[in-house]
């Protein structure tokens, strides 16, 4: 296969819903349908010891969500498709949002009973941002569900975006039928389908067959199906590939991932209309998938995904070209050039080491403490840096202690090393080693997972203490914060030596600048100096 044969046929999405609408249980059909697992039912079950493929931590099995974002390849119909799932919870936003930052596209699971929920309006917020291509997946519909068009009406009007129904419901819960595909005009009757993996056929039925209609799934459910279907054709929204392929119109399907149900005809219908992988910006151009030059940027780092492995990956997603392993390869914000060791792919907790890997691909490479969140690896002659990976500053700060003084090396090594990852903020006061730590976070539960962390990876107990600071400011590089005039503020440093001050309010922000004049103050993501 060509470059540019192998790169078109890449499908690259992030699945975003609300806990519990059904995300899990979606990606796990999607892999069951690849063939990438065997069984499914068999992997997910909360109540169960078995889990599903993508939740791995020990914290996520407890809590029964999932925390970290993982990434799945599987093949489908000629397709080469990746998988970001990416955590639900809303304290895991942060790197839910720099996940985001690595998908073409995203599906949107919502529960038809509930409709839109906290965390699917923030995502799609997200996704909306960067215009990508977002598709609507309405699950649970053999439980009772809300009146679709009640559904459609919400998403059109909290979202501003239009919607297509693609397939139409035929009633719900106990009285569910099946789906109107309204492009083929045909039925797909969910007594078939029920709990099947076989392939399901669809019944060709126009709306006006009468009979056919009638015997397939009864009088009255016809003639509800024939209203509604009336209203949508005449409601006069076309279907316009070009507007879905800009996040402008998002096609809707309804179906029940548990049962099986839907999923053929969604991901059918989702791989012909959304895109291959898209050009990537950067600071001043754009780069081309087809480039034939590698380049990638880095969206997650994750400590000691494996136990069995005490290592670190960097999560990288392709911009361009094709990564082969063992060539030289630059990495700009290092300036160094370099060649990536064991360059894997995930499968949840599987990995395979990879010797070749397209745009559009997510690769995981060790990281020897050289990588940060948004680097770009890339061939030598092109030394780009890619643009919008989100930096979010901390809300909630800790002040840690550790218990046991005889573990202090462990202690400084895991805060080290998880400071490094990103998501958590770790601090130290100037000048006092590791004695006095701060800790710094989007959400609560972000503390938990430290905890959590710490002591079965690094088998370290501390006590946490809250701090009353909400705001964080960077003080730029060359001004001697020993000399500043600072007023119930918190001087702090991070693990590469850059100086930050914490503030409980506003009020103590404008203070600090009054009593100091000419101090400028950046924002926490902000790394250039001016
Ligand atoms: P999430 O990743 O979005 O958080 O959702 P997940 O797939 O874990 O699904 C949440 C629950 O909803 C699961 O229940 C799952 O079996 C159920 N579910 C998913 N799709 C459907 C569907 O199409 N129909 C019905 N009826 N249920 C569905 P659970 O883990 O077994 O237990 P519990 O959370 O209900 O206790």
């Amino acid at each position: 296969m060509t470059l540019e044969q192998e790169i078109n046929r890449r499908r690259t999405f992030a699945i975003i819903s609300h806990p519990d609408a059904g995300k899990t249980t979606l990606t796990e059909k999607f892999l069951l349908y690849g063939g990438a697992i065997q069984s499914a039912g068999s992997v997910k079950g909360k109540a169960s010891d078995k889990h599903a493929v993508s939740d791995w931590m020990e914290i996520e099995k407890k809590r029964g969500i999932s925390i970290t974002s993982s990434v799945m390849q599987f093949e489908y119909d000629g397709f080469c498709i990746n998988i970001l799932d990416t955590p639900g919870h809303q304290d895991f936003s942060e790197d839910t949002y720099r996940t985001l930052m690595a998908a073409d596209s995203a599906v949107m699971v919502i529960d038809a009973a509930k409709g839109i929920e906290p965390q699917t309006r923030k995502l799609f917020k997200v996704c909306a941002m960067r215009d990508i291509p977002i598709f609507t997946f309405i699950n649970k519909m053999d439980r009772e569900a809300r009146d679709p068009f009640d559904l459609l009406d919400e998403l059109e009007t909290e979202f501003g975006i239009a919607t297509y129904p693609i397939t139409w419901p035929i009633g719900c819960g106990l009285r569910f039928k099946g789906v109107y595909h309204r492009e083929h005009k045909s039925i797909y009757s969910y007594a078939d389908a029920h709990r099947g993996r076989e392939r399901l056929s669809s019944i060709d039925c126009t709306i006006e067959d009468t009979d056919k209609l009638d015997e397939l799934i009864g009088e009255e459910a016809r003639a509800e199906l024939v209203d509604q279907v009336e209203l949508l054709d005449g409601a006069g929204v076309d279907f316009d590939l070009e507007k879905v392929r800009h996040g402008k119109l998002s096609p809707v399907f309804f179906g029940s991932a548990l049962n099986n149900f839907g999923i053929e005809t969604f991901l059918e219908c989702f791989l012909r209309m959304t895109t291959a992988p898209l050009p990537r910006k950067t600071e001043g151009d754009t780069v081309e998938p087809f480039d034939p030059r590698f380049s990638a940027f880095v969206f997650k780092i994750q400590a000691n995904m494996n136990k069995a492995h005490r290592d670190r990956i960097a999560f990288m997603r392709i911009c361009s070209g094709r990564f082969e392993r063992g060539e030289d390869y630059y990495h700009v914000q290092g300036d160094k050039k370099l060649k990536l060791s064991q360059p894997q792919q995930m499968m949840a907790q599987e990995r395979s080491v990879i010797d070749e890997a397209y745009a559009g691909d997510i690769i995981g490479v060790f990281d020897p403490g050289i990588f940060s969140i948004g680097d770009t690896v890339c061939d030598p002659s092109m030394k780009v840096t890619f643009e919008g990976i989100p930096n979010f500053a901390p809300e909630i700060f800790v002040e840690v202690e550790q218990i046991d003084s005889m573990k202090r090396k462990q202690f400084a090594k895991g805060m080290n090393q998880i400071a490094q990852e990103g998501a958590i903020r770790i601090f130290c006061e100037p000048n006092s080693g590791m004695e006095r730590v701060y800790v710094g976070v989007v959400g609560t539960l972000q503390l938990d997972v430290l905890e959590s962390r710490m002591k079965s990876e690094y088998g370290v107990d501390y006590r946490q203490y809250p701090q009353p600071y909400t705001i964080i400011k960077r003080v730029p590089d060359g001004v001697d914060v020993s000399k500043l005039n600072l007023y119930e503020v918190k001087w702090v440093q991070d693990f590469r030596g850059g100086n930050y001050l914490l503030f409980q309010t506003q009020w103590h922000v404008n203070h600090t600048l009054d009593k100091n004049e000419g101090l400028n103050l950046l924002e926490y993501g902000d790394t250039k100096d001016e």
